[in-house]
């Protein structure tokens, strides 16, 4: 039979990546999310690439009726859940909005799935859990330390997680910790729209290229790195969706908590994304060097193994990939 999958947050970025993938194995698809950070014109596109239109909930998180009503109303069998606010900055200044979203939104999913005896759930953790005090590349067992409200909520929900399967082992539940998702499907029909000036690399190299922004700042070039600027694991949204299919066929297999982290093992500094964007797409990105961004590590890569060991997933799409789509995305449909 058909499983259903609740994903919250499936009309934002790596969740409709991850809706059209879950489509294309034959499951169905319910997505719940309020929209906050995404539009409904999504929910066509994922259709448009799929053939199949996901049932779509206009709900909050922080409803624990609503996301009750969802999981009957559907006969849920798992949750993906992608919900949550992201922005690092943001979350210093307002941490209250953080732990609110993200940790009490948590609670009621958490709360709503326990009611109706729906113990299956795979949740969108962050490296950043893995705070700066690590030497790439880093495992699962590495420690935790987190720096900021929005990496403090990943870390509280992670901790709860262990907690309630402390408590009650009949759940499965799969802790996804990714690195730094870029790239779009590569139809160019969905992708990241983010809201204003963009804060991560790639949207703003892509806005650079387009000649929405003027000049890429290059936040340090003094890294103990192969040119001095600051490396990391990019991984392409299409693998990241894998991950997803992966982790849940893998919890069925062998129920358990288990954390993985999904990135590709390989480093690569911002003067190598810039090129590789560049060959890709044959646009030019403009830049200048600027100060060190504060709060940023010189390096961080994943160790993947662990993914590929027990779930047998790997990434295996290209930086040049990565930039290509990010750039269909961003040429002909943004
Ligand atoms: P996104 O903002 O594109 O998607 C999140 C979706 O959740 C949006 O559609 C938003 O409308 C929805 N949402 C937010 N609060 C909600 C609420 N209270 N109720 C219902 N829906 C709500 O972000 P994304 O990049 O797709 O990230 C998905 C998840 O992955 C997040 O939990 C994020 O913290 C995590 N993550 C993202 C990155 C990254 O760099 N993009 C890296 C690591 C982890
Ligand atoms: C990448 C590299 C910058 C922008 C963030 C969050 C993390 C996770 C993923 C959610 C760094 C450099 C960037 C620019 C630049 N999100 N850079 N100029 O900081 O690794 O991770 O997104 O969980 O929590 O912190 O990603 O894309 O911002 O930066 O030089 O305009 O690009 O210094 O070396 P980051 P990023």
């Amino acid at each position: 039979m058909k499983k259903t999958i609740l994903v919250t947050g499936g009309a934002g970025y790596i969740g409709s990546h991850t809706v059209v993938r879950l489509l294309e194995a034959g499951m169905k698809v319910v997505v719940f999310d309020n929209l906050c950070n995404s539009s409904s014109t999504t929910i066509e596109r994922i259709e448009r690439i799929s053939g199949t239109r996901p049932e779509f909930v206009e709900g909050d998180i922080l409803n624990e009726d609503a996301i009750l009503h969802s999981l009957q109303k559907f006969s849920v069998d798992a949750v993906i859940h992608f919900a949550g606010l992201k922005s690092v900055g943001e979350s210093v200044s307002n941490p209250l909005t953080y732990y609110k979203n993200n940790v009490v939104g948590t609670l009621n999913l958490l709360n709503a799935m326990r009611q109706l005896n729906v113990k299956t759930l795979v949740f969108s953790s962050s490296a950043t859990v893995y705070g700066t005090g690590s030497t790439p590349p880093i495992a699962e067992t590495a420690p935790r330390s987190v720096t900021n409200p929005y990496g403090r909520s990943k870390l509280i929900v992670e901790e709860i997680l262990e907690d309630l399967y402390r408590a009650d082992p009949d759940w499965k539940i799969s802790v996804l910790r990714y690195f730094n998702p870029v790239g779009a499907h590569p139809s160019g029909l969905i992708g990241e729209d983010p809201r204003g000036i963009p804060n991560n690399l790639m949207p703003y190299v892509a806005q650079v290229a387009i000649g929405r922004l003027q000049f890429l700042s290059i936040y340090g070039n003094d890294y103990p790195t192969i040119d001095g600027t600051g490396i990391r694991d990019y991984i392409h949204v299409m693998d990241l969706a894998e991950g997803h299919l992966a982790a849940l066929n893998y919890i069925d297999r062998k129920p358990a908590l288990a954390a993985f982290n999904l990135g590709t093992g390989r480093g690569v500094s911002v003067l190598q994304m810039v090129d590789a964007f560049e060959r890709a797409t044959g646009k030019r990105v403009k830049y200048e060097f600027a100060n060190r961004r504060k709060g940023d590590v010189a390096t961080s890569w994943a160790d993947p193994s662990l993914a590929f060991q027990e779930m047998g997933w790997k990434a295996s799409r290209s930086v040049e990939e990565m930039c290509a789509d990010a750039w269909r995305w961003q040429s002909t449909t943004l």
